[in-house]
């Protein structure tokens, strides 16, 4: 079985759900996101390491619900995050230690279901890399500048990206160096990938692992995990 180092970046200020606490430590019943997130990836066989990218005010808080949430043996470190997504995940992979297989998956979703991770591990034992996602169910239209619509991509080739995603460690490591080295900013860590040649499949998931983003998203959640409000 390979081993698995979970990065978990929670670094986020959570401008676009206006409110006060960052996003990962809001709590819903009774339990703050992030502990809901980490719950959905222990009883996952291979895992062997947390690294949690965060602000420095929320370090120790971080700490705390590591220690609630994860078994007592699971070596785990938080650390300060950076600027954008991709500078804290960037700090993060420097504190994985001996891992075949990095995951990445957002602090704020806390939905996605323990069988999909384990597909998408074994997907991306087979070919490098793997991402969950879900087909996408609008049609998707390229605009300009003006907004003017530029192009309609057929949408049986277009999904929603979602995370985890997973990597061989080596892969990840290069793709993280060479974005760093030449300035490159993705918007999701397969970018990163990709663009260095490597095969990335995609996992189906669900449309329940969406990303806590906006007021709405957060009382959807708050539904979801019978807290009403
Ligand atoms: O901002 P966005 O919704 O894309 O954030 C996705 C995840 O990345 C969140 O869990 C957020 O806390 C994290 N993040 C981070 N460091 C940043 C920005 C976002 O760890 N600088």
């Amino acid at each position: 079985m390979n081993s698995v180092a979970l990065i978990i970046p929670a670094a986020g200020s959570g401008e676009r759900l206006n409110h006060s606490i960052p996003k990962p430590f809001i709590e819903i019943a009774g339990k703050s996101i992030l502990e809901h997130t980490l719950s959905r990836f222990t009883p996952v066989k291979g895992l062997r390491q947390v690294v949690i990218a965060t602000s420095a005010e929320y370090l120790e808080r971080a700490r705390s619900i590591c220690r609630a949430a994860l078994p007592p043996d699971m070596d785990f470190g938080c650390l300060v995050g950076g600027e954008q997504r991709q500078d804290s995940i960037f700090n993060a992979l420097q504190q994985v230690k001996e891992a075949d297989l990095v995951a990445v998956h957002d602090a704020v979703r806390p939905f996605v279901e323990t069988v999909v991770i384990d597909q998408c591990i074994e997907v991306a034992e087979d070919v490098g890399g793997a991402v969950v996602g879900v087909p996408a169910k609008d049609t998707i239209k390229k605009v300009d500048d003006d907004q003017v619509i530029t192009d309609t991509p057929e949408r049986k080739y277009l999904w929603q990206t979602q995370t985890p995603q997973i990597f061989k460690k080596e892969i990840l490591n290069e793709a993280y160096a060479k974005a760093e080295q030449e300035h490159f900013q993705g918007t999701d860590d397969s970018s990163l990938v990709e663009r260095l040649g490597y095969t990335v499949k995609m996992v189906k998931g669900n449309h329940s692992n969406f990303k806590i983003t906006y007021p709405v998203d957060l009382k959807l959640a708050k539904l979801l995990l019978g807290e009403s409000g």
